[in-house]
């Protein structure tokens, strides 16, 4: 439920004020945090649901409150998306094997503020590809980043990511997309992965939104299984997503989701 109080713009997107920015930190770091622990899980032989224990467990010994669990039916504290899952995969029986690659989504709420973030992981030995899958994934992400500030657009946002990506042989998924949030989980606008130069929305200081690109080896297409949520890549081939919350300053943005321990790419330690 949105609150009274607060500047929306035209296209429905909130202003927050800059006191809120420490509210989002807070939740952002906690989040960022829970996927610097689970690291030293990941490992053949360990289930997905193993892992989502761990993290639901987290979520809780914090003091704060999953905001994936009870979210439109979905029962889980995180999302664990192997190989060719593209996101959305539901934590489960499943034992991870040498060489998989893993995307953790986890989004906490703390004190009513939302901090969503996901990073990519491997179980054992890291291939050449998915080193490099991984790697220009992380890039996309950070060059997107980088196009954020007052007066740029979100589709500068898009075509940073699709144009670093595509040079690089690979494809964005455009099935899904990042959102804004606050004291919501899922707020305006959408933002794509993709896009156009100077379309789309203007960004103002003071909105706060995810990017949170996906990029897959082969075929941008997707299809969601009959388990309703698991999104695969139609060509099988392997996919990769890095998710940051930021709000956007007076002339860039501040990531809320940073990891406290320097881990977020996997081979960072
Ligand atoms: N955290 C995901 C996102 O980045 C949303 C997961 S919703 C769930 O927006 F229900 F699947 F957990
Ligand atoms: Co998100
Ligand atoms: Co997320």
């Amino acid at each position: 439920m949105e609150e009274p109080r607060g500047r929306q713009t035209k296209d429905g997107i909130r202003i927050y004020e800059p006191a809120d920015f420490v509210g989002m930190h807070k939740a952002g770091r906690l989040a960022a945090d829970i996927l610097d622990r689970v690291a030293a899980l990941v490992e053949p032989g360990v289930t997905t649901e193993v892992l989502d224990d761990f993290i639901r467990d987290a979520v809780e010994a914090a003091g704060a409150v999953s905001a994936t669990i009870g979210y439109r039916g979905y029962q889980h504290a995180s999302c664990i998306s192997v190989n060719h899952v593209v996101c959305h995969g539901i934590p489960g029986p499943k034992v991870l094997k040498d060489g998989d690659i893993l995307n953790i989504d986890v989004t906490v709420i703390v004190d009513g503020w939302y901090g969503d973030t996901s990073r990519m992981y491997v179980a054992g030995m890291l291939s050449r590809k998915a080193e490099r899958l991984i790697r220009v994934t992380h890039d996309a992400l950070m060059l997107g980043i980088e196009a954020v500030r007052p007066g740029n657009t979100f589709g500068d946002i898009g075509h940073a990511i699709q144009a670093y990506v595509e040079a690089q042989r690979m494809s964005v998924v455009r099935d899904f997309c990042g959102h804004g949030l606050g004291r919501v989980f899922h707020a305006p606008p959408n933002v794509l992965h993709y896009g156009r130069p100077g379309s789309r929305e203007v960004l103002e200081e003071g909105m706060f939104f995810t990017i949170e690109p996906m990029v897959n080896l082969g075929r941008p297409e997707t299809k969601v299984l009959a388990d309703d949520w698991t999104a695969v890549t139609r060509d099988k081939s392997l996919s990769a997503q890095f998710e940051h919350s930021i709000g956007v300053t007076a002339d860039g943005c501040e990531i809320f989701t940073l990891s406290p321990a320097g881990k977020f790419h996997p081979t960072w330690g």
